[in-house]
């Protein structure tokens, strides 16, 4: 009796010590404030093996030889790519259709019955989009540093990335005459992490310019016109959770929680993500926003506006976009813009009758143009 009462007491704890151990998830920590600050980021196993499958980096394309005819003197048509070698422009276009169209091909840019045709809306995207990624690796050091960019960290194989954004609607002021408008919130949105924060915290923050710090420095709101509020706090909070949704990261990762406005306790992280929203507002202005007659309509958000993005589009969910691998190394054509050189002058053709002689200075072609005016 004792003995059956023991064994089933044995067999109970082997039981609960098990279940206990299945049922935790096995998780890593990664701890990168001073201790005691709760500056941890715990995270599954699982999920972690996860993230590295999903931020695989491609092979890079064999290196091809340097020298060559210059693709300006080669080809119609080319504004950015002109300064390449006829061999790395190729590379360079066999390395864009792997990252943005290996399905469709050459052909989901390029009318491939003539390659010079701006008639497809993607090459001209496309173009523009080379001059982004350059002026990205070129001008926002201060965010991507050596690592950068390649068209793959936002496309990862397809034509439009998985993370962008259009406007939402406009708040209609009479939609709800009982009760003030919504304010965008109290419903759950995707955009800030399932909260009921304020959704259109992209329009506000990532293209607008609009201030995100709201701790106040002034007790009252009448003096120095202090509009910190609440309300305010809402907003930046939306924004706060896209950005750590983003990375897959807690707000620890840029803040040390005992003040969230104070920088000298900040992590560097939050330096690199104040650079971050600076770049990506940028990059909407200047690159997405102009394109917008370009895309057709139904590329173009319900009100009209062109695809945008924000910190995923690059980050995927990761603390840095594919995990740190710089894939710009393998592919420097990238790194930064080149002023475009002249194509080469074809030399005229010898005049009717007279034997080109050797060694003779060649006479000017009686209709060669002239030389440009100095400006
Ligand atoms: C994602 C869009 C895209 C894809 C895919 C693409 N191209 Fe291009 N292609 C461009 C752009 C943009 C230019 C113009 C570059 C410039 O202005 O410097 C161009 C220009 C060219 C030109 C120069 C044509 C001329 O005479 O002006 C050739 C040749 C070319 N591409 C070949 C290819 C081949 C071959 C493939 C498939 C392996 C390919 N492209 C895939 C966007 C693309
Ligand atoms: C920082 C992120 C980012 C980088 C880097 C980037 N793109 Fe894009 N790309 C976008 C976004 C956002 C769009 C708009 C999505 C859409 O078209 O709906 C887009 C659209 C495009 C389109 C139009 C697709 C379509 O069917 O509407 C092409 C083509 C394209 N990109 C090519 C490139 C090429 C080639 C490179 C590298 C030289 C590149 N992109 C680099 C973010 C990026
Ligand atoms: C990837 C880095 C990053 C993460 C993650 C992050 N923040 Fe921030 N946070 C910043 C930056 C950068 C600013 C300053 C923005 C500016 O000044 O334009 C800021 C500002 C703030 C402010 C305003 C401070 C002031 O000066 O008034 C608050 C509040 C805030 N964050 C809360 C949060 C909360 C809550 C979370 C988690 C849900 C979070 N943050 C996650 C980078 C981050
Ligand atoms: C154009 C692509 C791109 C976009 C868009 C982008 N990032 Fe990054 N980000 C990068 C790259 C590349 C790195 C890696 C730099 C490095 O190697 O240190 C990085 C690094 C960071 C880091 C540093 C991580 C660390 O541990 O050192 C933070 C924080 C960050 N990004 C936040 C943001 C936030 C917040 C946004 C949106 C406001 C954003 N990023 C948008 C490309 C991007």
């Amino acid at each position: 009796m004792t003995f059956t009462i023991k064994l089933t007491g044995v067999i109970v704890t082997v039981l609960l010590v098990m279940g206990t151990v299945l049922a935790f998830k096995k998780t890593s920590a990664y701890q990168h404030g001073y201790p005691g600050t709760a500056m941890d980021l715990v995270q599954s196993d699982a999920e972690l093996a996860e993230k590295l499958k999903a931020n695989t980096v491609p092979a890079a394309l064999p290196q091809v030889p340097a020298g060559g005819p210059l693709s300006v003197d080669t080809y119609q048509n080319v504004q950015v790519l002109g300064h390449l070698s006829v061999a790395e422009f190729g590379r360079t276009m066999a390395a864009m259709t792997t990252w943005v169209s290996p399905q469709q091909g050459c052909a989901y840019c390029h009318n491939v019955a003539n390659m010079a045709s701006d008639e497809v809306y993607a090459k001209v995207v496309a173009r523009r989009m080379l001059q982004m990624t350059m002026h990205i690796n070129q001008d926002w050091q201060q965010h991507v540093k050596g690592t950068g960019v390649t068209c793959y960290t936002c496309h990862r194989g397809n034509p439009v990335p998985a993370y962008v954004w259009f406007n939402g609607p406009s708040e209609d002021p009479t939609a709800r005459p009982m009760m003030q408008g919504k304010a965008y919130q109290n419903g759950a949105a995707q955009d800030v992490g399932l909260a009921s924060l304020p959704s259109n915290v992209f329009e506000t923050f990532l293209a607008g310019n609009a201030s995100i710090r709201v701790q106040g420095n002034a007790p009252l709101p009448s003096e120095t016109n202090n509009r910190h509020s609440i309300k305010q706090t809402e907003w930046t909070y939306g924004l706060m959770m896209h950005m750590s949704n983003s990375l897959g990261v807690n707000c620890t990762y840029c803040h040390n929680t005992r003040s969230m406005g104070e920088w000298e306790t900040s992590p560097p992280q939050r330096t690199t993500a104040w650079y971050g929203i600076r770049m990506v507002r940028d990059l909407n202005n200047q690159y997405l926003t102009p394109l917008t007659d370009v895309f057709p309509a139904y590329r173009k958000g319900p009100h009209g506006d062109a695809p945008k993005l924000n910190c995923a589009t690059c980050h995927n969910n990761a603390y840095k976009p594919l995990l740190g691998v710089s894939m710009l190394k393998d592919y420097t054509v990238l790194a930064e813009a080149k002023p475009q050189p002249a194509k080469t002058p074809v030399e005229p053709p010898p005049a009717e009758g007279a034997a080109p002689t050797e060694g003779a200075a060649p006479t000017p072609a009686p209709d060669a143009p002239a030389p440009a005016p100095a400006q």
